[in-house]
């Protein structure tokens, strides 16, 4: 089939990537040039397994990105891969996704043949339908018998986004006509993974619904951990016995610093904003919210009580990304830390394997180290907030330490003398 993809972020590249790779000849629309050039140079403005070596199979052959809206004129099926970034109140912000709705209708207008346009960014239910829609038949002029739409909530994970992509748990194809739905399915073909049908609205709906619940798994297992802590009992040791049940099972029950990223927190707000927006106060939700505003702040709270004051201290934090295998610290654990830390007078060091440059970004005045002996040196203090498998064999670099006060959201060290934020 003839695939366009419209943005060429994380979603998008990966998306693209992955449909070349089931043999489907792909075009991804992107507006940032220098994205498309080093897409078309074979190299992945992004860090992500195995897709440096997708782009290396299929650019040039069956994958191609450009900055041209006009070659949407002839593809089978459009993918919508853009933004959709929270507004200062938690909702989403649908701009982008509107404006990439008239630019495929305007590529559109003089298509002879039947196209199918998807939505895959994470919408708000009702997206679909009432803004996508609407924008797309109004620019291109045509009816529905022309153009079908259809929504499929993507799963995938940072960091592991090629290996989901190709071995989903399901996949969720949401459309209000059937042509539609059965177009979506057919891209699909050759992998193995029950296809679930829904409407429009419950597919966007899916998604939130699948990452709130995550989340809230997340949150469960720091309040039952900040109870445990208290109690002198092993958080871990619990939720292994909880999990053993197959009505809750055993993943995204450890306990930590909290969860960030682009996904969860952005998600999980835009539920609270729609569920008040329909008259709803979802306590719940907004509970999972403040249990994870208030986590990494324990970091903190332990260091002062081990240290007294960190004032003139140096402190180092390992691990600056929102989890392991990627360079992305999008509301990264780290970030609040940070900043109170310098906000009390910290002298901060830092080291992350991939994602220095990018809190360069936002913390240019912190020392950063190329390796985590280095940032050890002469610490008064050590706050390990990724759960990069590097750490894991950290040791004997922690008596550099000129104390060896280590506390660790992540329960990714395997050695002596650490406190964990909530075991
Ligand atoms: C998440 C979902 O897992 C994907 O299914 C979804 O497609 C994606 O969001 C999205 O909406 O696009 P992602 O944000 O890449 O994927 O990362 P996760 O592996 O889910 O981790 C999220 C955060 O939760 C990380 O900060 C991680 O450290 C934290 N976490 C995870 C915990 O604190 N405890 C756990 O048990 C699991």
């Amino acid at each position: 089939m003839k695939i366009s993809v419209v943005g060429g972020g994380y979603v998008g590249l990966v998306t693209g990537a992955c449909f070349a790779q089931l043999g489907h000849d792909v075009t991804i629309i992107e507006i940032d040039s220098d994205k498309v050039k080093s897409i078309n140079n074979n190299q992945s403005p992004i860090y992500e397994i195995g897709l440096d070596l997708l782009l290396k199979q299929h650019t040039g052959n069956n994958l191609s990105a450009s900055t041209s809206f006009d070659l949407l004129a002839t593809a089978d099926i459009i993918f919508i891969c853009v933004g959709t970034p929270p507004k200062p109140d938690g909702s989403s912000d649908l701009s982008y996704i509107e404006s990439a709705s008239s630019s495929i209708g305007t590529a559109l207008k003089n298509k002879s043949s039947y196209c199918c346009v998807v939505v895959k960014s994470t919408v708000p239910p009702g997206t679909t339908e009432k803004n996508v829609r609407p924008a797309v038949l109004k620019t291109s002029g045509k009816s529905e018998d022309a153009i079908g739409f259809a929504m499929n909530p993507e799963f995938l994970r940072e960091g592991r986004a090629v290996e989901d992509f190709m071995h989903p748990d399901r996949i969720v194809i949401g459309s209000n006509d059937l042509r539609a739905g059965k177009q979506v399915a057919l891209v699909y073909q050759g992998i193995s993974a029950p296809v679930i049908h829904t409407g429009l609205s419950g597919a966007e709906m899916i998604k939130y619904t699948s990452n709130a619940f995550l989340a809230t798994k997340i949150s469960f297992s720091n309040e039952i951990g900040n109870i445990c802590k208290h109690l002198g009992i092993d958080v871990y040791e619990v939720m292994n016995g909880v999990g053993y049940d197959p009505r809750i099972g055993p993943l995204f029950l450890n306990a930590g610093a909290g969860f960030g990223g682009s996904c969860f927190p952005k998600d999980v707000s835009a539920l609270v904003s729609l569920a008040k927006d329909a008259g709803e106060n979802p306590v719940l939700l907004q509970s999972v919210l403040t249990i994870n505003e208030q986590q990494p702040h324990r970091m903190i709270a332990l260091l002062l009580e081990k240290l007294g004051t960190v004032s003139g201290k140096r402190i180092t934090i390992l691990g600056l990304a929102f989890k392991d295998n990627t360079d992305d610290i999008r509301d990264s654990c780290a970030i609040p830390v940070i900043r109170d830390l310098l906000q009390k007078g910290a002298r901060v060091s830092a080291y992350d394997p991939m994602a220095v440059p990018n809190m360069q970004q936002i913390f240019p005045e912190i020392e950063y180290c190329s390796c985590a002996t280095d940032a050890l040196v002469g610490s008064d203090g050590c706050l390990v907030m990724t759960e990069w498998p590097e750490f894991s064999r950290l040791d004997k670099e922690f008596d550099l330490m000129a104390h060896r006060v280590i506390i660790e959201g992540r329960r990714i060290l395997t050695c002596n003398g650490v406190e964990g934020i909530c075991w």
